[in-house]
């Protein structure tokens, strides 16, 4: 006999696991599907975001930016370094030793948390009764049945039509981690997040990096003036970026070459030893069978729900990046929970304008809220505050006084409407903005609020000032 379970969960990453965690904390009886393999042929829970995504890249990050910063950082401070080398085995292994400290901690927590882990690629056998069951392959091979099910399968890399990623010469996110030697020649298409984050990486760790992006205007969903400040940095860095080019025939052979058009349209050849493809992830409903219950997709292919995350089926929910809206680990947490709290009756939500984006590059891009440029095209009225790093005392005392915050907040009301950031730990920056909007914040209100002196928070304060036009330090 399948065994029954309140909560049947699809999927072991930030959106399942978390989903799986948090109805358990109700009280429910909860079991999470997942068939991410280890190495070793084990069970890696946390999906993309933990073993092929946001936790290994920035631990490649972190990685990466202390070898430049020994080379090139230091002398400023007075500290003289020779002879650095780089040791790219143990760069790799202590980022793998990071994804599995990861793994282990998500298999503590089920078990801390009553949740039953099946280890196997789950997909919809029949519903019945107002249950569903659920077949899981290899190696749990089972069946269960559950009154409620939360999909949370993600997302793949998406592909250039006729060029399949090999891991080898044509790298999506998961071999742009594993490259075991640094790449002379390294292109990279699509200039999006992992783009410029693993482009990032292997021009510190010596590459010559070429992003070729099809659109015309760099980061086109980040605030104009954050967008540009970052492209001038990238390019003084070294980050060759070409935008408006038009990919035409890509040859795998020793290494890779790209025939392309420019953005006057002049024919461009690029090799390279490796390519990376970033542009953009599709939905993974791989072996799901949702036709078996008669789950709807929409067209493009996503899980279609409502706003609540329900499905076109009673009690089947989906969460994460395998539903509309940014793929981001956080947006699948925050849906997760909320799903799993309606199940308990409760009444979670989702607020979808305050989601934070944030690019770990150096230095970090974040933003939350509205660009100007949309609020322009919306006819919003207004207004808007800048403050660049360069005048803040603990980013001078750093050493890193690249970028600005901007606020841009209503004209009438003076309520917080967006927040950017580029700089140094925008990424951590930014969760004041984002509290600050949750609460309905005013710029007023960030002004006139003491923040503790020297800290890069200083910069927000002041942006927050320049609102008004009375930043006090620039
Ligand atoms: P993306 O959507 O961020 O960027 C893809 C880029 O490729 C876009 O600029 C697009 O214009 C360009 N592009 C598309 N087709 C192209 C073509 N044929 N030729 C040239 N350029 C082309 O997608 P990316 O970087 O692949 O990331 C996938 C997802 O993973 C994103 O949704 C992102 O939110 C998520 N992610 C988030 C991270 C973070 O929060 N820091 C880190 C890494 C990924």
């Amino acid at each position: 006999m399948a065994k029954q379970f309140d909560v049947v969960v699809i999927g072991g990453g930030p959106g399942g696991y978390i989903a799986a965690i948090r109805a358990a904390q109700l009280g429910m009886s909860v079991a999470c599907v997942d068939a991410w393999q280890n190495a070793k042929g084990g069970p890696a829970l946390g999906g993309t975001c933990t073993n092929v995504g946001c936790i290994p890249s920035k631990a490649m990050l972190q990685s990466s930016e202390h070898f430049e910063h020994v080379q090139h950082g230091l002398a400023e401070h007075g500290v003289e370094v020779k002879g650095v080398k780089l040791n790219l085995a143990q760069m790799l292994g202590r980022k793998d030793t990071v994804v599995k400290q990861n793994n282990d901690g998500i298999q503590y927590l089920f078990k801390k948390n009553k949740v039953t882990f099946l280890h196997g690629r789950a997909s919809f056998v029949k519903a019945d009764a107002g249950t569903y069951e659920i077949a899981v392959s290899a190696p749990s091979n089972e069946s269960v049945i559950g009154k409620h099910i939360i999909i949370a399968t993600g997302s793949n890399p998406r592909a250039l039509p006729n060029v399949p990623f090999d891991e080898q010469l044509v790298l999506s996110n998961t071999g742009a981690l594993e490259i075991d030697s640094v790449p002379k020649k390294l292109g990279v298409i699509g200039a999006g997040v992992i783009g410029l984050e693993m482009g990032s990486v292997w021009r510190r760790l010596g590459a010559e990096v070429t992003i070729l992006e099809a659109l015309p205007t760099f980061l086109g969903a980040v605030d104009e003036s954050v967008a540009g400040e970052a492209h001038k940095l990238f390019t003084k860095q070294g980050l060759a970026i070409e935008l408006g080019v038009k990919i035409g025939n890509i040859k795998v052979g020793k290494g890779v070459r790209v025939e392309y058009a420019n953005a006057s349209g002049a024919a461009q050849v690029l090799e390279v030893d490796k390519l990376i493809v970033s542009i953009g992830r599709v939905p993974n409903t791989d072996g799901l069978h949702p036709d078996a219950v008669g789950l709807k997709l929409d067209k493009r292919g996503f899980i279609a729900v409502d706003e609540h995350c329900k499905t076109n089926l009673p009690n089947v929910w989906a969460v994460g990046d395998v539903v509309r809206g940014p793929m981001l680990a956080h947006k699948a947490e925050e849906e997760g929970v909320a799903v799993a709290e309606r199940i308990a009756g409760q009444h979670g939500h989702v607020n979808f304008d305050t989601v934070p984006w944030v690019i770990y590059t150096a230095p970090e891009i974040a933003w939350v809220g509205k660009t100007e440029q949309q609020l322009k095209a919306a006819g919003v009225a207004y207004k808007a505050g800048s403050f660049p790093f360069m005048a803040n005392g603990r980013a001078r005392a750093l050493g890193d006084t690249s970028g600005l915050v901007k606020f841009l907040a209503d004209a009438h009301t003076d309520e917080i409407l967006g927040v950017h950031i580029v700089g140094p730990m925008a990424s951590e920056l930014i969760s004041e903005a984002v509290v600050a909007m949750e609460f309905r914040a005013s710029a007023e209100d960030i002004a006139r609020i003491c923040h503790a002196h020297p800290t890069l928070s200083e910069a927000t304060k002041e942006a927050a000032l320049a609102v008004d036009k009375r930043a006090l330090n620039f």
